[in-house]
Parts: C-alpha cells; structure tokens; sequence
C-alpha cells in the first residue's frame, strides 16, 4: 500500500473539521445552509492555512444531495468525487504551474455550459496570483458576468498582488495563522490516531516552529515519524528539522550581553561542530531576538515562536537589560549576516564576527546608534560605543580572534606568505580599506606582501572570510606610533580601541 502522506489524510472533509479560521468557516456555512451564496470568493491568507480545504469542502456543500446544516454528507458520489478529484463541475487551476492563460481561455468557452454531474460548477483557482495579466484580463471578463450555474474560488498566498478590479467583485476572506495552541491540540489528535509517539515537549517545539501553517506542522511530525520508530522527543525534533535549541540561543544573548567574547566563540563552537548550518544559527538567533522584542512589547501575552518553556526566564531577563532599540537593532544585524551567508565560505568567521560585533555595542547599557557609513557592517566600530580601559580587553581579543583568522587562512593556502604576514599585526579598518601594520624593522616582509603574488592570496583569504572585498594598505607602525598620519586619522575616525597598538 502506498504512504499517504499525513497532511492529506488528514485534510479536513468538513466546516467542523476546519480548525481556526471561525469567522470565514461560520461565514460560509451559514450562506450554504441559507442558500446565500455569491459568485466569486477570494480567499487570501499563508500557506497551509486551510484555503483549499475549505474551497473543497464549499464546493461539496452546495453539490451534496444529502446536505445537512450546511455541511456535506461526505458520502454520496458527488461528495466522495469531488473529495477524490475526479468530479467534472468542480475544476481546479493551478495558476502557478502554467500561469494560466490556457486554462482561463477554456474556462471562458465553458463556463456557460450548464453543470454535467452537480448543481454548480465550482472553480477553484489557486495562486491565483500567479495569472498573467492577460489571464487576469480573461478572467475578469468572466466574473463580470458570471452564469448562475458557477462559483469561482480564487486563493491565494499574495493578496497585495491581485488586482483591485478582481478584488472588488469578490467575496473576501483572510486566512489567519493557526496559534500554536491550535496546532499542538491536532497535533496531539493525529499522533493518538495515528499511534505515533511523541513527547508533549516536543509535539509544543513543532507547533511553535511550524509559523502558523498546520500543513508544515502535519509535514514535520510525518518526517520525524517516518525516521523513527521510539518515543519522539525534543532532541529528536531539533535533530531531524535541523533547529537550533532556544536553549541554546538564549545562552548565547547571554554571552553577548555579558560581553564574553570567550564563550561567544566557545559556544559558537560548539554548535557548529556539532554540525549546525551557520546560516540556520542566524535565522534561529534572528527569531528568537523577535522573541525577545515581543516579550518587551507584549510581556506574557505575547506570542513567542522560539522561546519555549525552558528558556522563557532567561528571555525575560534579558528583555529586561536591553533597550527594545536595541533588540531591533540586533535583529537587522542577525538578519544581514545571514543574507551574507548565504553568499560566503567563510561561514564560521562570519558568524562569530556577528557576535562578537554585537556584543560589542548590545551589552551598552546605553542605546547606542552605529553610524550610517555603509559597509563594513561587521568590522564597523563606533564611536559611540567606545569602551572603558577596563573593557578594551575585550576589543582587543576580538580583533586577534580576527587576526588569528586571517594568518589561519593564509597558511592554508601558502606557507611562505604566512610566514611573511605573521609579523604584521591587524589594525584595523575603516571604510573599504584594512590596516595591517609591521614594525620598522620588517621592511622586507612588509615589501614582500605588497607584491602582487602575496597579495592575492591575503585578498581571497579576505574574501571568504567577510564576503566582501577589502583594500588592504600596509604601513609602518613606528615607535612613537601616534605619528602616523594614517594610523592617527583612523583613530580620529573610529576611536582609539580598534586602532589600539601595544608592542
Ligand atoms: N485550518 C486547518 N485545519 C485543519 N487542517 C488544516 C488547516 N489548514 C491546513 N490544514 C492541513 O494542511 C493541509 C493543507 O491545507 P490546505 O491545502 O487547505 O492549505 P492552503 O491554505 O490551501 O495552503 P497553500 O496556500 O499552500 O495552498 C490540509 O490537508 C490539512 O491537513
Ligand atoms: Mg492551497
Ligand atoms: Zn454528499
């Protein structure tokens, strides 16, 4: 027997079964039950939120012979053919497999023939975005005029990409994210009927993560049965989906803030060598930083995502040492390195470089608003954030770790040009341009690595560890460091912590 997958077993077959969505689910049963119907319904909302069921379970109601308080029998032909497919009244388009044009030219030659098998030919779009214009002009031609024998059912997952003009002769109804209660109670239904088990803990972690769409839901509890036969539990979750443990996370806002720069890198370790996606570290941060925002909006009623029962206490505490300024903050700055993820080899440093840069200014007690010079956004000191003697420890650790880096990828590549690099020292940057400085005495090494050989293998290295490209200058640091002009203007500009030169 072949495998059905649980979401479609599992679709509901009537208004009753429709969890959530109770105003539209009231809404149109009761215009079947009192023979109200309209013409044309758009039905807009996320994905795996319902839209399609309920445009089925519409199109059963009014063709079932045996209809009762509005819901369909589910077993007379009619019914069982449209729950199967294969009734001829009830057409479904796909508008995102062929755009369209095809179909809507046929449905306007056929939409006035009369119904063959049921009382109303139902027609339900979906994507119905995805049309183009050409299809959507066609369209409206019909629904200007639509046959008493019709009901068209667009959806959608893109309500602000439907015209105005379809819009405007449509029945409206928006499709809401299920709750994560919601989700956790047919969760439970469908591992009971089912027989899978599967821990409370972790039936509360796939509802949170599943973003209000019970399809994803039904689809993680599937993936995860299918891996497994014993007892489902939390680890097992995070495991197979690749999720990060709020645990975790939560951990590492407290490092950030705590400005160990130590653990940070530890702890970043850790995960990843545990064979956590950098960029699934981001997103994870990412939401759980929205988390932590909402909780200093909301408090308890808001709707967390990530945090769960675990790490809830170290989330309100936080929310508590932090500016919501700079929780924001933090947030675009997580959600750009992971866009820069994306597009990067050097992972790993990107990410720690993230982290550390972020605990750099979040664990100000101030609010603290880093300037709006463009790039580079890891590396961007600020003024604004400059430290106490006592805390450049932590820059200064910060840019080893950065140094140690960079030496670390050059040698991989060559040894000689290791060897060269090894006595300049990372100063710092400013704008597009990377400081590394070498003591008067090294003038041969300095010469050396300005050669265009060397040089290129520094670039690359560079270039997979930020993802972008750098103008490397080399200088002398002379003695009485402070009189060089280049080093001193970037001190001007970026405050003396980065630029920081000991012997
Ligand atoms: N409100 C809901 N109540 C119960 N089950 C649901 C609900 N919404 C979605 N599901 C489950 O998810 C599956 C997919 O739902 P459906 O096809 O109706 O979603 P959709 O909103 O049309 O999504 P898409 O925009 O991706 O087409 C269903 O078969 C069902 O198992
Ligand atoms: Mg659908
Ligand atoms: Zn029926």
């Amino acid at each position: 027997m072949s495998y059905l997958a649980l979401y479609r077993v599992w679709r509901p077959q009537r208004f009753s079964e429709v969890v959530g969505q109770e105003q539209t689910v009231q809404a149109l049963r009761n215009s079947v039950r009192e023979n109200r119907l309209t013409h044309a319904y758009l039905f807009a909302g996320p994905r795996g939120t319902g839209k399609t069921s309920l445009a089925k379970i519409l199109a059963k109601a009014v063709n079932c012979g045996h209809q009762q308080d509005g819901e369909p029998c589910n077993l007379c032909t009619s019914c069982q053919d449209i729950s199967n497919g294969s009734f001829m009244d009830v057409i479904e388009i796909d508008a995102a497999s062929n755009r369209g044009i095809d179909e809507i030219r046929d449905l306007r030659e056929k939409v006035r023939i009369l119904p063959a098998q049921g009382k109303k030919k139902v027609y339900i779009i979906d994507e119905v975005h995805m049309l183009t214009t050409e299809a959507f002009n066609a369209l409206l031609k019909t629904l200007e005029e639509p046959p008493d024998s019709v009901i068209f059912i667009l959806a959608t997952t893109e309500l602000q990409k439907i015209p105005g003009t379809i819009l405007s002769r449509c029945q409206k109804y928006n499709f809401r994210r299920l709750t994560p209660d919601q989700i956790t109670s047919r969760l439970q239904d469908v591992a009971q009927s089912n027989s899978i088990d599967v821990d409370p803990e972790a039936i509360a972690l796939i509802a949170r993560r599943a973003n209000g769409g019970m399809r994803d839901a039904l689809g993680m509890l599937d993936q995860l049965h299918s891996y497994q036969d014993s007892r489902i539990n939390r680890d097992d979750v995070l495991e197979v989906l690749g999720l990060v443990d709020d645990l975790f996370v939560a951990r590492l806002i407290d490092d950030v803030i705590a400005q160990d720069a130590a653990a940070i890198v530890e702890h970043l370790s850790i995960a990843l060598n545990q064979g956590k996606e950098a960029i699934q570290l981001a997103r994870e941060t990412a939401l759980y930083l929205r988390d932590l925002l909402m909780y200093k909006v909301a408090g308890d009623s808001a709707d967390l995502i990530m945090a769960g029962e675990q790490s809830r206490p170290m989330l309100k505490a936080q929310g508590q040492k932090l500016e919501q300024s700079q929780i924001l903050q933090a947030i675009r700055m997580i959600v750009d390195t992971g866009e820069k993820l994306r597009f990067s080899e050097g992972q790993r440093f990107v990410l720690e470089l993230a982290f550390l840069e972020l605990s750099s200014w979040v664990g100000k007690p101030v609010t603290v608003v880093p300037p709006a010079a463009p790039q580079p956004k890891s590396l961007r000191a600020n003024k604004e954030t400059r430290l106490e003697p006592s805390e450049r420890g932590e820059k200064t650790e910060a840019r080893e770790i950065l140094w140690s880096r960079i030496l670390a990828g050059v040698k991989e590549k060559k040894v000689p040009t290791h060897a060269l690099l090894l006595q300049g020292k990372l100063l710092g940057t400013k704008g597009d341009t990377m400081y590394i400085g070498f003591h008067k005495g090294y003038k041969f090494h300095k010469e050396r690595m300005e050669e265009k050989g060397n040089r290129d293998i520094l670039d690359a290295v560079i270039r997979e560890l930020f993802a972008r490209e750098f103008n490397v200058q080399f200088i002398f640091i002379e003695d009485n460091q402070y009189n060089d002009m280049v080093v001193k203007r970037a001190i001007e500009d970026f405050g003396e912590e980065l630029i920081e030169i000991k012997d």
